[in-house]
C-alpha cells in the first residue's frame, strides 16, 4: 500500500465490522491512524487488534447518535493521535421493511436521527475540535437507494438521499480547506446486507454486470482515495460502486 495518510488521523464511525473495518483496514494501510467506534466494545476490541493494536487504531464504544460520544471520541482522537483529519460517517441502520404506507413513524425518525442528523453532528464536532483550523476531508457512506427508488428500503434509501444532498451542502459550505464526498455502494457482502443474498448469492450477482457482489474492501479503497490528495479537486460527489447494477435499472 501506500504512506499517503502518514501523520493522519481518521475516525471511521460504525467501524467494528464490515464496510467500516475496510475502510479502517485500508487507512491504516495507506499510513494512518485510526479511531473506530460501534455500540459494542468486544467487537471493537477484536478490530483494534485486526488492525495492529494501539499503535495503529484505537475505539470508542457509544451510539452514533449520541452528542456526548460524538465529543468524547473527537477528543480522544486529539489526544492519542494528535490530530482529526479525516472523517468518515459509515454508520447506517436500517431497521424497518416494507411500503411507506405502513412505516413506524418513529422507526423513521431513528432512521434520519442515525443515517443523516448523527453524521451531521460529527461533522460538526470535528470541525470545531479540528477541521475549522486546519482543514481536512470527510467522506459520507451512502447507498445506490439514495440515488434510485428501492421498494422495501424506501425510507433508508429516503435517508441516504438526504445524506447525499447533505454533501453537497458541506462541500459548498466547507471549501477550501474541507472536501466533503459521498459513496453510494450497492449490495456489499456484509451482516448488513445478509437478507439481500444469503443463499442465493449467485442469482442475485447475476443480474450485476460484474457478475459478482461487491466486497468491503472495494468500499474501502474508494473511501481512501476520496480522502487523499488523489483526490484534491472533487468535493460534494458521490461515487457509485455498484459493480454496475444501477446502469440495468436495478439498485
Ligand atoms: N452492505 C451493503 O450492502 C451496503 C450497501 C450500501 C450502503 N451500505 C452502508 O454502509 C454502511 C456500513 O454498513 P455495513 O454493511 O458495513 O454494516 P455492518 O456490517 O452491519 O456493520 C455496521 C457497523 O456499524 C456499527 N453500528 C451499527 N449501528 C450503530 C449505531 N447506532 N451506532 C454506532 N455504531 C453502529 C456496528 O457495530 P455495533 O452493532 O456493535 O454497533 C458495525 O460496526 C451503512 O451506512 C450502510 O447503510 C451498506
Amino acid at each position: 500500500m501506500t504512506t499517503r495518510f502518514e501523520g493522519k488521523t481518521a475516525i471511521v464511525t460504525g467501524a467494528s465490522r464490515g464496510i467500516g473495518l475496510a475502510i479502517a483496514q485500508r487507512l491504516v494501510a495507506d499510513g494512518a491512524r485510526v479511531v473506530i467506534t460501534a455500540r459494542k466494545q468486544e467487537a471493537l476490541d477484536a478490530a483494534v487488534v485486526a488492525l495492529g493494536g494501539p499503535e495503529k487504531a484505537i475505539a470508542v464504544a457509544g451510539r452514533a447518535d449520541d452528542s456526548e460520544h460524538q465529543a468524547q471520541t473527537v477528543a480522544r482522537a486529539i489526544e492519542t493521535f494528535g490530530s482529526a483529519d479525516l472523517l468518515v460517517n459509515n454508520t447506517g441502520i436500517n431497521p424497518v421493511f416494507g411500503p411507506l404506507m405502513t412505516v413506524d413513524i418513529a422507526a423513521a425518525r431513528k432512521i434520519v436521527d442515525v443515517n443523516v442528523l448523527a453524521a451531521l453532528a460529527w461533522v460538526q464536532e470535528v470541525h470545531k475540535a479540528w477541521q475549522a483550523q486546519h482543514g481536512g476531508a470527510i467522506v459520507n457512506v451512502a447507498s445506490v437507494g439514495g440515488i434510485k427508488p428501492a421498494p422495501g428500503i424506501a425510507m433508508y434509501g429516503a435517508s441516504k438521499a438526504m445524506l447525499i444532498h447533505l454533501t453537497e451542502e458541506l462541500a459548498v459550505e466547507l471549501g477550501p480547506n474541507i472536501r466533503v464526498n459521498a459513496v453510494a455502494p450497492a449490495v456489499v457482502k456484509t451482516r448488513f446486507a445478509g437478507a439481500l443474498y444469503e443463499g442465493r448469492e449467485d442469482e442475485v450477482a447475476s443480474a450485476y454486470p460484474l457478475k459478482r457482489l461487491g466486497v468491503p474492501e472495494d468500499i474501502g479503497a474508494v473511501v481512501a482515495f476520496l480522502l487523499s490528495s488523489d483526490a484534491g479537486w472533487i468535493t460534494g460527489q458521490t461515487v457509485v460502486i455498484d459493480g454496475g447494477i444501477t446502469l440495468t435499472g436495478g439498485v
